[in-house]
């Protein structure tokens, strides 16, 4: 990972990166002027897609949610760059995805401090045809082999010690071509594999799949499904 020095603040890149990233590349309203902005979903906020460099990247730019959200919005309180949310999520994008595990790339993350506080942006490459969990969901059953890809993905990701702050079913995306990837590490961190976080993990997921179901008009999720799911994951972390 690069770090590079700006007037007031940071930008880290992947080591290989080759062409610089600017503290305007973290304006929305930059890739707006550019023509360049081809889509926007809203999540926690929104994340804007834009074509850069003949990619598609996905900027982000952290809020606070909850309760203090509402009187704090998007400043936190500065202690070192290496104990920004920023610097942490962008550095375990990089280890895992050098690992081999299916996440966004890291593309670019911009640290902006001021005094004791500092803002923060996240840009990843897009995930092609990305559709989460809780979209399907929407619209039709899962299917067996699909929960078993999810399943056997988590797994993966826990044999690996990758602890994910908020599992949910938001930040499991399906690819064009069906393959599952995790998003959002904002707190995500390795740890030694264990039992107790790992469920942990699971349980935050079950619940999402019940929060989400009492959200929309129609949605495909039942019981069975997550018997189903949570048994093909016992049996991957097993293997
Ligand atoms: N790399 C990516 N590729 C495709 N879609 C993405 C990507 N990153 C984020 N998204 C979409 O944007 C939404 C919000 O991003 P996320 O990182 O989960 O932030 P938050 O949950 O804090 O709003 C996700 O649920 C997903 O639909
Ligand atoms: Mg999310």
């Amino acid at each position: 990972m690069l770090i590079n020095n700006i007037e007031q603040g940071y930008i880290l890149t992947p080591d290989h990166t080759k062409t610089p990233f600017l503290p305007e590349h973290f304006d929305p309203n930059y890739w707006q002027q550019q023509n360049a902005i081809v889509g926007t979903k809203e999540g926690r906020a929104t994340a804007w897609f834009f074509r850069h460099n003949n990619q598609i990247s996905v900027l982000k730019h952290y809020w606070r949610g909850g309760m203090v959200g509402k009187l704090l919005s998007d400043q936190y309180l500065f202690q070192g760059l290496k104990s920004t949310r920023v610097y942490k999520e962008f550095l375990l994008l990089c280890e895992l995805e050098q690992r081999g595990l299916p996440v966004p790339s890291p593309v670019a993350a911009k640290i902006s401090t001021s005094y004791c506080i500092y803002r923060g942006d996240l840009i990843t490459a897009a995930i092609t045809g990305a559709t989460s969990l809780c979209e399907v969901l929407q619209t039709r059953e899962i299917t067996l082999n699909q929960l078993n890809k999810i399943a056997q993905t988590i797994a993966q990701f826990h044999r690996a010690g990758v602890y994910h702050a908020d599992l949910n079913i938001n930040n499991i995306l399906f690819n064009e071509a069906g393959e599952v990837y995790l998003i959002d590490f904002d707190r995500g961190e390795l740890r030694t594999p264990s039992h107790s976080w790992q469920k942990h993990n699971m349980d935050r997921l079950r619940r999402s799949f019940y929060k989400e179901a009492g959200k929309w008009p129609t949605f495909y999720f039942t019981d069975n499904n997550w018997e189903q799911l949570n048994l093909a994951y016992k049996q991957a972390l097993a293997r």
